[in-house]
């Protein structure tokens, strides 16, 4: 496709109609010019295709983001999106609206399903893959919803109020780490406003960051009903608007244009855009076959697999071995929910139960023991499911979220399972001391029955296969080697934003700042009940031989290496994670950050090493005085770790980097000015006035001791030195000190 020569070829009306959708999941096409329409469809864990009859076309559902991110498998995520491209194709499908890379803030936001993590470098990165999978099928991505679009509650007006550094290292990072490694065709800009201007029309956001400072080459459209000012938005970067919303919309680009509001070279960047994105989907396009459903069952099963968290497992209850009489009880054993509510909604075109998957393994006895239409008690549900419970030797209970607790469109109010669930585990347990819990869940919940189970599976929202996945696990047929992408609290009241969440009326303050998830509970050395990056295995693994390529770093890339064994008696897959520990103490840091992992298969007793490697960001953080990122000079603790509260393996290293001094001003105090190599000499006579104020009993201060005095002068800013400094010390002398320590810098 000649851009450059259609683009020329284009009426300004035709170049108005390119940004704004043609319908809801269509962009516009110019046929005189070649230019073909391209289909746009709903992610991100399955293709949800409306085809032209209003209905949604079966298709495959794939485990949630917030379960595969528990992988930390970035092949599997890459596998994952390589499918999901096949059935675009399949389907005549030219990008996949997804996948969704928003942080979790809360724990509460009704969406957490759908996205990855509370961790920005885990949620960029399994991002990333996704985009690759999908990609390499030539089917383009819509890396969504850019940016801080953490809650539900009044998304569409909301204004997030969050500072430049957590918006650098925590709520953008996850979308740049995705950009990055990703290269998605395009974003789709979130509902929200960032610091009182919507994404939509965010200069900042869509250009300055996104495509100056990384890079991005590729289109943005907004989310369903998220363009506000059309004119201000494509003059921002924003190129589509979506879904259509009417002619009056392209009249008003057009005038915008013909009266000079917007610059016809703007319009033509937007177009541009756009016929690049027309350019890639058809250049990628091939006529592929049906898909196949039924392989790509088995892929979701195989997914679901990778993506379970064993967070407890007392006296190894788990694996349920020999013929052991099991019940089987809890409607999710029947009906699993293993998807959430909202645009990601799949029209399965099968779904595979733990009941219907136990069938071949071992004969178990089955009870609902509640509804999930609603929260009540049916004691014959209850009574049912004591009875069999009594008379079993394990109770595998399946609980979870119900539909009606969690969805797109609104937010959780509190984290506790339906009472009607509680209330029923209670009645098992005074039969039954023998209960497994398998979960399905999009986001944390509290556990106050957590003494009452030997063992707890997470499975999330696992996908149409979750069901034969979990019988895989709980009856050994592999190891469970998921570990938690977010931290579960011990309550809500606990959570980082507790209290700031979601914000009143129009308005979200993000008062923790970077201190999100673990970042949170590590800073405040508070407990938690699975903390980030949990979980366990059917065997056990020793890590060893910690080593680093250098112990002094100065820039450029370094690697870490670490060896696992597996010392259990069974085949299993271990997650390393390593995390950096700043002990420096120039600025407010968390306690760790993730800054890379690696997943490996071992036989027992087989040794492996892993390799990680480690960049600048590993050790930075976002100076927003220099309005950039810096590594501060001093000793870091490179931990090799099986969660981030299992610490296995430190190694120092020594970040040699050079502090960076930024000009002083007659705003800056003197602390900032002295810290300035040289610049004691310079600030001696001020120093010696100020001196003999404080000496010669004309102490100015009153009877404050020379220590205070000494604290106090150190926080003043130079302007307010003369006030204090008995006419010693003229205003006219501290400009001078001030060029002349700018001198030295
Ligand atoms: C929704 C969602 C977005 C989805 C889009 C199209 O409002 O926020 O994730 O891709 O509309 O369905």
């Amino acid at each position: 496709m000649d851009i450059k020569k259609i683009l020329s070829q284009m009426t300004l009306e035709e170049k108005a109609a390119m940004c704004q959708g043609a319908d809801a999941w269509h962009t516009v096409a110019v046929p005189h010019l070649g230019v073909p329409a391209v289909m746009v469809s709903d992610g991100p864990h399955g293709l949800r295709k409306i085809n032209e009859n209003g209905n949604v076309v079966k298709a495959v559902c794939f485990p949630t983001a917030a379960g595969t991110a528990c992988s930390f498998d970035e092949e599997l995520l890459e596998s994952l999106g390589d499918i999901l491209g096949q059935s675009a194709q399949a389907e005549n499908v030219g990008v996949i609206l997804g996948p969704a890379a928003n942080i979790k803030r809360s724990p509460l936001c009704g969406r957490n399903f759908e996205y990855f993590s509370e961790d920005p470098l885990l949620s960029g990165r399994m991002a990333g893959a996704y985009i690759r999978g999908v990609q390499h099928q030539g089917v383009g991505t819509s890396l969504k919803h850019y940016a801080a679009n953490n809650q539900e509650t009044r998304r569409q007006s909301i204004s997030a109020s969050i500072s430049p550094r957590a918006l650098r290292e925590i709520y953008l990072a996850s979308f740049e780490h995705a950009v990055k490694s990703g290269h998605p065709w395009t974003l789709m800009c979130s509902y929200n406003k960032i610091n009182g201007t919507y994404a939509s029309e965010n200069e900042w956001l869509l250009t300055d960051v996104l495509r100056d400072d990384w890079g991005f080459d590729g289109a943005v459209m907004t989310d369903w009903g998220a363009c506000s000012d059309h004119v201000a938005g494509v003059a921002a970067g924003l190129e589509l608007e979506m879904p259509r919303a009417c002619d009056e919309d392209d009249e008003v680009l057009a005038d915008a244009v013909r009266t000079g509001r917007l610059p016809e070279q703007v319009l033509d960047r937007a177009c541009e855009r756009m016929l690049q994105l027309a350019d890639r989907v058809s250049s990628g396009h091939r006529e592929e076959e049906e898909f196949d459903k039924g392989l790509q069952h088995h892929q979701a099963r195989k997914f679901a697999r990778e993506s379970m968290v064993l967070l407890k497992n007392d006296n190894n209850l788990l694996p349920i071995r020999g013929n052991k009489k099991i019940a089987f009880i809890g409607k999710f054993a029947e009906s699993p929910r293993f998807q959430g509510g909202g645009s990601s909604h799949i029209n399965t075109a099968e779904t595979l139960s733990a009941l219907e998957a136990v069938r071949s393994v071992s004969p178990v006895k089955y009870a609902r023991g509640f509804e999930t239409d609603r929260d009540e008690i049916i004691p014959e549900l209850v009574d049912e499911a004591v009875a069999i419970a009594k008379d079993a030797d394990l109770a595998v209970l399946f609980l979870g979220l119900p539909d009606l607790l969690e969805s797109e469109s609104y937010d959780r109010t509190h984290m506790s399972l339906p009472q009607c669930q509680v209330a029923l585990l209670e009645e098992i347990a005074k039969v039954q001391q023998n209960i497994a819990v398998v979960l399905h869940n999009g986001a944390p919940i509290v556990m106050p029955w957590l003494d009452k189970a030997g063992a707890v599976l997470e499975a999330y929202l696992g996908g149409q296969a979750v069901g034969g996945a979990v019988v895989d696990v709980l009856f050994g047929a592999v190891s469970p080697c998921g570990k938690l992408a977010e931290t579960f609290p011990l309550r809500m009241e606990d959570t980082p934003c507790h209290g700031f969440f979601p914000g009143d009326g129009d308005r979200v303050t993000y008062a923790e700042d970077i201190y999100v998830g673990y970042r949170w509970y590590d800073k405040r050395h508070m407990d938690v009940l699975f903390p980030f990056g949990h979980g366990l295995s059917y065997t056990t693994f020793e890590y060893s031989n910690l080593r680093l390529s250098a112990d002094t770093y100065s820039g450029g890339e370094m690697t870490v290496q670490v060896d696992v064994t597996n010392t259990g008696k069974m085949y299993a897959k271990e997650i390393v994670q390593l995390y950096v520990r700043p002990e420096t103490n120039g600025f407010s840091r968390p306690v760790r950050e993730l800054r890379g992992f690696a997943k490996l298969a071992l036989a027992p007793g087989e040794t492996g090493t892993v390799t990680i490697a480690l960049d600048e960001r590993a050790f930075a953080l976002w100076r927003e005085d220099m309005d950039g990122w810096y590594i501060e000079p001093g000793r870091y603790v490179i931990e090799a770790a099986a969660s981030s509260r299992d610490i296995r393996l430190t190694a120092d290293i020594t970040a040699q980097t050079k502090p960076v001094y930024l000009p002083v001003t007659m705003d800056s105090t003197m602390a900032d000015a002295m810290a300035i190599p040289g610049a004691d000499k310079v600030l001696a006579d001020v120093c010696a006035a100020l001196d003999i104020c404080m000496g010669a009993g004309g102490d100015s201060l009153g009877d404050s001791t020379g220590e205070m005095a000494a604290a106090m002068f150190r926080e003043m800013p130079l302007h307010a030195i003369a006030s204090f400094a008995g006419g010693k010390v003229t205003r006219t002398q501290l400009k001078a000190v001030v060029d002349e320590i700018n001198q030295l810098i």
